[in-house]
């Protein structure tokens, strides 16, 4: 019985060794940071955030979207100020042993795009997507035909790339009004002037779509007349 009650507990193993195994891998990684006044610690799980830390409020801030189901997070916060500590000392250290050498900056690139097909009066979401930019954080600032636009607006926290830069996304609800034009703009340390980018609204209008009809008539045709030549040679074969 004892080496049965093994086998089982093997043969147990073995099968949840498979499923371990059969699952997708999956990426995740922390970044933990600091300067004299800011820090930073993040967990990210495929290139979207989980949990950051929030220094100015003193908690950790579970961001995962509500359909998927939460870990918990009890107790990281608190890891993390230690780890902030440890991290303070660290810079300290670094800075003396490097004599102060300057981080390198890196310019933020952006893109603007909407987050929906635009249907002229359907809210929609202009998405200004910022990357590539060392240190955190970039200000995003909004206008509409010329005029500062703060209402419907977000920023989501700095995301950290594994190549050491930042990605932070800027929202903007909107409702596309025929000769709208939109500017999204970006300030950052590396930069001498704004970055910015312009969105106008623009709905094509379909054309009349005659190609495909064509197109269509044409196939049918086509195949109608091959259908038509084979049966008529069936029809021989069989007859001679
Ligand atoms: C962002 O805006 C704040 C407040 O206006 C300012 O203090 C800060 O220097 C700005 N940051 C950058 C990178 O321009």
């Amino acid at each position: 019985d004892q080496l049965k009650m093994e086998l089982q507990q093997l043969l147990q193993l073995l099968l949840l060794l498979l499923c371990v195994s059969a699952e997708v891998q999956h990426d995740s990684f922390r970044v933990i940071g600091c300067s004299d006044t800011d820090g930073l610690d993040m967990m990210t799980l495929d290139g979207e955030e989980v949990w950051h830390a929030d220094f100015i409020h003193e908690t950790g801030v579970d961001t995962l979207p509500d359909f998927v189901s939460h870990p918990s997070f009890s107790g990281l916060y608190e890891q993390s100020v230690g780890q902030q500590q440890l991290c303070k000392n660290n810079l300290k250290i670094i800075r003396t042993g490097l004599k102060d050498i300057p981080d390198p900056l890196d310019p933020p690139t952006s893109l603007l795009y909407t987050a929906n097909i635009v249907e002229l009066g359907e809210k929609n979401i202009l998405v200004c997507h910022v990357s590539g930019f060392y240190p955190a954080p970039v200000n995003v600032s909004w206008t509409r035909n010329g005029q500062k636009v703060t209402e419907g607006t977000s920023i989501n926290f700095p995301f950290p790339n594994q190549d050491n830069t930042f990605t932070q996304i800027s929202r903007l609800q909107f409702v596309p009004q025929l000769g709208d034009i939109y500017s999204c703009s970006v300030e950052h340390l590396a930069l001498e002037e704004p970055l910015t980018r312009i969105w106008d609204v623009e709905v094509r209008v379909p054309q009349p779509g005659t190609g495909p009809a064509v197109f269509c008539g044409v196939g049918l045709i086509v195949g109608l007349l091959g259908v038509a030549v084979g049966t008529f040679f069936l029809i021989r074969g069989r007859e001679s």
